[in-house]
């Protein structure tokens, strides 16, 4: 059996662990009030390090983890090498100046004792709210001051990892879940990140601890105590329920039996096998329990065609977690451990405001704040009783900067958001849309788009028009209307 895990280069100086130590467990471990005490806490963590998990997760939010880990990285001060360090940064949707940014990532900085945090993984609550590009574009500034080692983002989709590369942000992570209930990431997330050289970061691979032989055979729990495994029964729920679930692990259990290793191996090694995936994060309740001698084992082992076949086989009889990666903290079924982001935020702010037109009795309109709607004379959005009309829209951020320059479909997909943010403050949204108009400035890019538009649109199916439209103004490759007739009760704000 090897010694240590396995490691991995992450971009170009970060040697890191094939299996991270996650401490969002901190955060249960403290949830009553009571804070680990950082030494001994740091104590557990140094053990972890010496046997060759040397890669901690955490994040803003993750309790006392960042101190706890800063504790452990001064004991490392004066030894030229140190554990590696991730962690996050979510901050509540709202204008992202360079100096909230700033402040975000300096708290990072002071809370591990650091001069630089190694990987700094940007979680963002709602894409219709654009500022996440200005906070990337500013961590990326902040990467060359020296600030941030590399740029990792969390719980993005396929469709906006992608307007991230395109719009120029050096992404080297892309933090999200991915286990044998899970298996989103498998589709078009991986594609992308092989295609633009992004690593996968697996979370959730053992379901809180579910996907073990603990939980072989056993009943449906009715209570569960911790917020992990609250959050993972969600994921099997959606996932067509505990009788699907128990179909996994029995077909774990059998291939855990054949290399003589453990069914959370077997999990741990199915999700590690995927070329796009640097490392698997998996919880640590320090303190508590430890699991490392059996986590361990799954470098010893490998897959073989006829194990990969009879996890299909168990597949089958499940359900595929609906959406994309990170669906499940912007849309209902909230799969959290609350179920919603109670936990997280009090309210999603709306970037846009609706108002009265004047002299016209019972209309509204949604101004964006463009310089340019008083000048040219045009509103954003406009909602006439039950029908909301929402003007051309293109990829623009701010005033004039064009997103995504040559890439019509990650284009499409800010506009969608766009769209999607205009509708909201006349009470409609994306499943009031009865029709759109879309404006191709090359015909040829006609596919991407329309995937792009079938991503947000595939089960609405609005009535829809596309032309080619070559002069389009600036860099914009895609302009894109939209109509949508919200029901009845539905009111304009
Ligand atoms: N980016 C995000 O939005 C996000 C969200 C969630 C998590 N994360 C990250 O991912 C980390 C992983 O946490 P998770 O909540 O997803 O949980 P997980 O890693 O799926 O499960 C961790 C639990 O699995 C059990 N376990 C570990 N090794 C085992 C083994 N060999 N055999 C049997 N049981 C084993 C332990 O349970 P017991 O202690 O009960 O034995 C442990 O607490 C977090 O700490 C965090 O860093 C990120």
């Amino acid at each position: 059996m090897p010694q240590t895990p396995d490691r991995i280069a992450l971009g170009e100086s970060l040697s890191i662990s094939r299996l991270v130590c996650g401490l969002w467990q901190v955060a249960d471990l403290e949830k009553n009030g009571t804070t680990l005490d950082p030494e001994i806490a740091a104590d557990a963590l140094q053990a972890y390090a010496k046997s060759g998990f040397d890669t901690f997760d955490m994040a803003d939010h993750y309790g006392s983890a960042e101190i706890i880990t800063g504790r452990l990285l001064a004991r490392f001060r004066d030894a030229g090498a140190r554990p590696a360090a991730f962690t996050k940064w979510c901050p509540e949707p709202g204008p992202m100046t360079p100096d909230i940014v700033r402040k975000g990532v300096q708290e990072r900085l002071d809370r591990l004792g650091v001069d630089k945090v190694d990987l700094l993984q940007f979680h963002w609550w709602s894409f219709e709210h654009p500022a996440w590009l200005d906070a990337l574009h500013e961590m990326a500034s902040l990467k060359d001051e020296g600030l941030i080692g590399a740029i990792g983002v969390t719980n993005f989709d396929a469709a906006h990892l992608r307007v991230a590369l395109a719009d120029g942000i050096p992404v080297a992570t892309n933090q999200v879940s991915f286990s044998l209930v899970d298996r989103r990431a498998a589709g078009e997330l991986s594609t992308l990140c092989m295609e633009r050289g992004v690593r996968l970061l697996a979370y959730g691979t053992l379901c809180g601890g579910f996907l073990s032989d603990k939980w072989l055979g056993k009943a449906e729990p009715e209570t569960i105590a911790d917020w992990s495994r609250s959050k993972y029964k969600r994921f099997i729920d959606v996932a067509g329920g505990w009788a699907g679930f128990q179909g996994i692990l029995a077909a774990a259990a059998d291939i855990g039996r054949k290399h003589g290793v453990s069914i959370s191996n077997v999990a741990t090694r199915w999700v590690l096998e995927h070329e796009a995936v640097a490392a698997a994060i998996i919880g640590a309740r320090i303190g508590e329990s430890e699991h490392r001698s059996d986590n361990l084992k799954l470098f010893g082992f490998a897959l073989d065609d006829d194990d990969k076949a009879r996890l299909e086989e168990a597949f089958a009889a499940t359900v595929q977690i609906p959406g994309d990666c990170g669906d499940e903290y912007r849309k209902p079924p909230y799969l959290t451990a609350s179920g919603d982001l109670s936990h997280h935020l009090d309210a999603l702010p709306s970037i846009y405001s609706a108002e009265p037109v004047p002299g016209r009795a019972g209309q509204f309109r949604v101004s964006s704040g463009s310089v340019w709607e008083p000048v040219a004379g045009y509103s954003r959005a406009v909602r006439v009783k039950d029908t909301i009309r929402v003007s051309g829209t293109t990829a623009t951020h701010g005033n004039d900067r064009c997103v995504a320059p040559g890439d019509p479909a990650a284009q499409t997909t800010y506009i969608l958001d766009k769209i999607a943010a205009s509708l909201r403050p006349l009470g409609g949204s994306m499943d009031d849309m009865v029709r759109t108009r879309i404006y191709l400035r090359d015909a040829a890019q006609w596919e991407p788009v329309s995937r792009a538009h079938g991503r947000v649109f595939g089960d609405i199916m609005p009535a829809n028009t596309m032309v080619e439209a070559g002069d389009l103004i600036g860099d914009y490759a895609v302009e894109i209307e939209a109509e949508a007739v919200v029901p009845d009760n539905a009111q304009g704000r």
